[in-house]
């Protein structure tokens, strides 16, 4: 660590929130302030490109501003500036990317591009408890479902990865053949919770034994059930579902963590605010003698404070960006 306080300021637009972050240290939140557009995308079902860069553009400074103003902090005052630049919608990247650019131009300080994945990789180390290297790290969001072995800062081994649908994905789209909302994740937590029946499905292996993850068979598979019966019960579909999804990360992360022989797994992603994820996972890892970190709920959804968390650790390497740094959807870990 360096020996003064490093303030990065986060800014993330890769999807449909806008989140701008001031951490001091890459541990401490000083302000992290997320504009959500689930409203403006709800009506369609799902995230709409156009849509979301255009409204990300309108409140990139307003979201910028209130963090500013929550830490009570000036810009003049902030060390870098840390932004998302990939993966994610080209359009809604470019917007956080040409902000950091012209603060980072106007107040002379330095940039960071940041992978959005690490971002989600390392918002645990905004909680009290914080893992060591190496460790065994699960993606779970809207867009990527990766097991990767962490075994420093910028040093990662993909070890299994979706072959299709990425959870959170799943999930949105079990809500939506249910008729039930968007985002999809938190709806079907919430019927499952109430469940007091279950329709069983089975977990996807891989024939190959690899340690890669499958969820379009069982989102068919629920699909398929409640065309068989409209009448079906939408609460015991959504608890079956959770529950097979469960199953599958479960049992992979462990045997990955066996096989690793990684006594740490940390959880990051959307789709670790679901609860019953959280304690399954803290569970398995009492059993198995695995320690399991993840972030607070509200740091799992897509937020600045992550992204400054990741820009702290680019910082203490001075792994500084370009004025060339362009968005690049597809990036890779
Ligand atoms: O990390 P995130 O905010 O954005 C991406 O980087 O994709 O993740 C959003 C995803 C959505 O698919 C949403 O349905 C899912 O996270 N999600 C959940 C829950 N809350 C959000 N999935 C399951 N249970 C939840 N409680
Ligand atoms: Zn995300």
């Amino acid at each position: 660590m360096a020996n003064r306080d490093i303030v990065i300021l986060g800014i993330e637009t890769s999807c449909d929130d806008t989140g701008a972050a001031l951490v001091k240290n890459g541990e401490t939140i000083l302000s992290s302030v997320v504009s959500s557009q689930i409203k403006i995308h709800s009506e369609f079902g799902g995230v709409v490109p156009e849509l979301a860069s255009r409204s990300h553009l309108e409140n990139i400074y307003i979201v910028i501003e209130e963090a500013l103003k929550e830490a009570r902090f000036k810009m003049e005052d902030i060390d870098g500036v840390a932004v998302t630049y990939g993966p994610g919608l080209v359009g809604s990247i470019l917007i956080g990317i040409e902000a950091a650019k012209a603060i980072a131009y106007t107040y002379r300080k330095p940039l960071l591009g940041v992978n959005h994945l690490e971002g989600h990789i390392f918002s645990t180390l905004l909680e009290g408890k914080k893992p060591k290297f190496p460790f065994l790290a699960l993606i779970v969001s809207g867009g990527h479902t990766e097991l990767v072995h962490v075994k420093e800062f910028g040093k990662y081994k993909i070890i299994g990865k979706t072959r299709d649908d990425a959870v959170g994905e799943a999930f949105d789209k079990v809500a939506k053949l249910l008729n039930l909302g968007y985002p999809g994740g938190p709806l079907v937590e919430k019927l499952a919770k109430d469940s007091i029946n279950r329709v069983k499905f089975p977990e996807a292996v891989m024939k190959d034994g690899s340690f890669d993850f499958s969820f379009s068979g069982l989102k068919t598979a629920v699909l398929t059930a409640k065309k068989a019966n409209n009448n079906i019960d939408s609460k015991a579909l959504c608890a079956g579902f959770q529950d097979a999804v469960i199953a599958a990360l479960l049992n992979k992360t462990i045997a990955v963590a066996a096989k690793l022989k990684v006594k740490r797994v940390v959880l990051g992603g959307g789709v670790v605010a679901n609860k019953t994820i959280r304690e399954e996972f803290l569970k398995i890892g009492r059993q198995e003698g695995v320690d399991i970190f993840f972030p607070s709920v509200s740091l799992c959804t897509d937020n600045g404070a992550m992204i400054a968390t990741a820009g702290y650790l680019k910082f203490l390497k001075k792994k500084f960006s370009s004025f060339d740094l362009n968005a690049d959807p597809g990036l890779k870990l």
